[in-house]
C-alpha cells in the first residue's frame, strides 16, 4: 500500500508509562490485541491512537500528545487521548465492559445496560473520531479500528472522511442475533459498524451471526454468498481473519534452553524435579474459565490420588478491570477455591495449586510456557485466544501438551490440541490425565503440526490479508471514480 497512511485506533495503548518508587516505568499491557498489532505497526509505521491510561503518560508525550515508540528504536507514533473519570466509568467500565463484554461472551454474566454509560460511550467514540481527523494527513487514510470499544467509530469516521478505507476488527465473539438483540442500542451499534469498508471477525461463525443480525434488524441487503451487507448504498465486506502472533515471537529470543527454564521455575516454586507442571496464564477474567479448570484439578486429584504431591498447577492471573463487581468477586472466589483444594489435596510442604496474581512480562510468561508439561486454556467463550498460540510458539523443543476449550476461536485451527468443554469438569480432568500420560513422540507430532500452522498463519498474514482486501477495494474505487 504505497502512498497510504495507516492508522490504528484501539482503547488499550501498546506502551503504558506508570509512576513508581523507582521513577517512571514502562509497561506492556496484557492484551491479545496489542500483542497482535504491535509487530504490524513496527513493520508498517503510522499512527496508533489510544487511551492514555498510565499515571505518567502525560509526562512522556510532546505538546501534541504524541510520542515515538518503541522507545528503543522508534518505528511509529503513539497518539494518546485523555479520558476523564466520568468518561472512563461510562464508556470503558460501563458500556464496553459491563454491557458489550458479557453480551458477546456467552459466559452467563448478565449484561448491564445503563443510559448514562451509553451516552459516555457515544461521546468517547466522537472524541476518537475527531482525533482520527486531526491525525489524518490525507483524505483517504487506511484506519484500522479495533474492537468493541468503538462500534460507533466507523460510521463517525465515514461521515467525516468519506474516502477513508476503514477496516474494523471485532476481537471478541459476536453472539447469535437473538442474544445480541437484548442490547437496547443494537441498531445504533450495527449501523456504526456498517460504516466500515471491511468488518472482520475471528471465525466464520461470528461473521454469520453478524450477517444474521444485520439482516434481521436493519433495512439492509445481505449477500451471504459474497459475505457483504449493503446499507444506504454503501457496501461492507464481512470476513473472517483469524488473528495470530508474530513468528518467531520476540520474547523467545531471550529465552534459555527448556531445561534451564524448567530449573528456574522449579526453584521459584520450590518444586522437586519429579513434579509435573501445568500452567494457565491470562487476565483474571470470568470468560477464561479459571474456576472451571481449578475444579478439574480437584477432580483429577480425587480420582487419581497417585498424582498428589507429583502434580502442580501454576495459575498466573493478571488483575484486570478490578473496579467491576464481577471481576473482584471472581478473584475472591478463586482464592477461596484454591485454599479449599490445597487443603484437601495438599500437605504442609506441598500445595498443588499456586495462584500468582500479578502482571507477568512476556519473558516470564515464555519461561513458564517452556517449563510446563502442559498449558490449559479453558475459556468459556473467546474470540481467538492468543495464549494458546503463544504456548505452542514457545515450545521449540516440540514437547508439551495444549488443552484447549472448544469455545475459543483458536480451537478451529489448533485441532491437535486436546479439545475440552470447560463446563464438563470430568472431561477436563480426563484431558489432564491424558496429557500427563501422553508419550513424547505423540506430543512431538501434535506440537509440530500446530507450530507449522501458526508459523504459516502468523499475525503478518492476518494483517496482510486485511490490507490486501482493502487495497483491492481501493483500486476498484480509483478505477471507478
Ligand atoms: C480483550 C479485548 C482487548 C483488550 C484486552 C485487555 O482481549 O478484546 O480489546 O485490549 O482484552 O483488556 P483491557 O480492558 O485491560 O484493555
Amino acid at each position: 500500500l504505497p502512498d497510504s497512511q495507516v492508522m490504528v485506533v484501539s482503547n488499550r495503548e501498546p506502551y503504558i508509562h506508570n509512576r513508581s518508587s523507582e521513577g517512571i516505568v514502562l509497561q506492556n499491557p496484557a492484551s491479545g490485541l496489542v500483542a497482535a498489532l504491535e509487530p504490524i505497526m513496527r513493520a508498517c509505521g503510522g499512527v496508533w491512537i489510544a487511551h492514555g491510561s498510565g499515571s505518567a503518560d502525560r509526562d512522556t508525550v510532546d505538546r501534541h500528545d504524541r510520542l515515538q515508540v518503541p522507545p528503543v528504536d522508534p518505528a511509529y507514533t503513539l497518539r494518546r487521548v485523555w479520558l476523564s473519570e466520568e468518561e472512563q466509568t461510562g464508556y470503558y467500565y460501563g458500556l464496553a465492559n459491563e454491557g458489550l463484554w458479557p453480551l458477546c461472551h456467552i459466559a452467563f454474566v448478565r449484561p448491564t445496560f445503563r443510559e448514562a454509560d451509553w451516552l459516555q460511550y457515544c461521546k468517547v467514540n466522537e472524541r476518537f473520531a475527531e482525533t482520527v481527523v486531526q491525525e489524518a494527513t490525507r483524505d483517504d487514510p487506511i484506519v484500522l479500528v479495533q474492537d468493541y470499544h468503538f462500534a460507533l467509530l466507523p460510521r463517525m469516521i465515514r461521515d467525516r472522511l468519506p474516502k477513508a478505507t476503514i477496516i474494523t476488527f471485532w476481537h471478541i465473539p459476536w453472539p447469535n442475533a437473538e442474544t445480541f438483540s437484548i442490547c437496547p442500542w443494537r441498531n445504533a451499534i450495527i449501523e456504526g459498524l456498517l460504516g466500515s469498508t471491511i468488518l472482520g471477525f475471528h471465525t466464520q461463525l461470528h461473521c454469520n451471526n453478524f450477517l444474521e443480525a444485520a439482516d434481521r434488524f436493519m433495512e439492509s441487503r445481505v449477500d451471504r454468498e459474497h459475505m457483504s451487507v449493503t446499507y444506504r448504498g454503501h457496501e461492507v465486506l464481512v470476513r473472517p481473519y483469524p488473528i495470530s502472533i508474530e513468528w518467531p515471537p520476540a520474547a523467545l529470543a531471550n529465552q534459555a534452553p527448556v531445561a534451564s527454564c524448567r530449573a528456574s521455575v522449579q526453584r521459584q516454586f520450590g518444586l522437586s524435579s519429579d513434579v509435573r507442571i501445568a500452567v494457565g496464564i491470562e487476565r483474571f477474567d470470568y470468560t477464561k474459565g479459571i474456576l472451571d479448570r481449578l475444579k478439574a484439578v480437584d477432580d483429577l486429584l480425587t480420582r487419581h490420588p497417585e498424582w498428589s504431591g507429583r502434580f502442580v498447577f501454576i495459575q498466573a492471573a493478571a488483575p484486570t478491570r478490578s473496579k467491576l463487581g464481577a471481576y473482584s468477586a471472581l478473584q475472591e472466589e478463586a482464592e477461596t477455591l484454591v485454599n479449599w483444594i490445597n487443603a484437601k489435596h495438599g500437605t504442609r510442604d506441598f500445595a498443588p495449586i499456586r495462584l500468582v496474581i500479578r502482571h507477568h512480562e512476556p519473558d516470564e510468561v515464555f519461561e513458564l510456557f517452556r517449563a510446563a508439561d502442559m498449558c490449559v486454556v479453558s475459556s468459556l467463550h473467546d474470540g481467538m485466544n492468543l495464549v494458546a498460540k503463544e504456548f505452542v510458539a514457545a515450545r521449540d523443543d516440540e514437547q508439551g501438551v495444549l488443552i484447549l476449550s472448544t469455545f475459543a476461536g483458536a480451537s478451529r485451527e489448533l485441532s491437535e490440541a486436546l479439545l475440552v468443554n470447560p463446563y464438563d469438569t470430568h472431561g477436563m480432568a480426563d484431558a489432564l490425565q491424558t496429557a500427563l500420560q501422553m508419550p513424547s513422540p505423540e506430543q512431538r507430532n501434535r506440537m509440530r503440526l500446530m507450530r507449522e500452522l501458526i508459523r504459516e498463519r502468523n499475525v503478518y498474514r492476518w494483517a496482510a490479508q486485511m490490507l490486501l482486501d482493502a487495497s483491492h477495494i481501493r483500486q476498484r474505487q480509483r478505477i471507478g471514480s
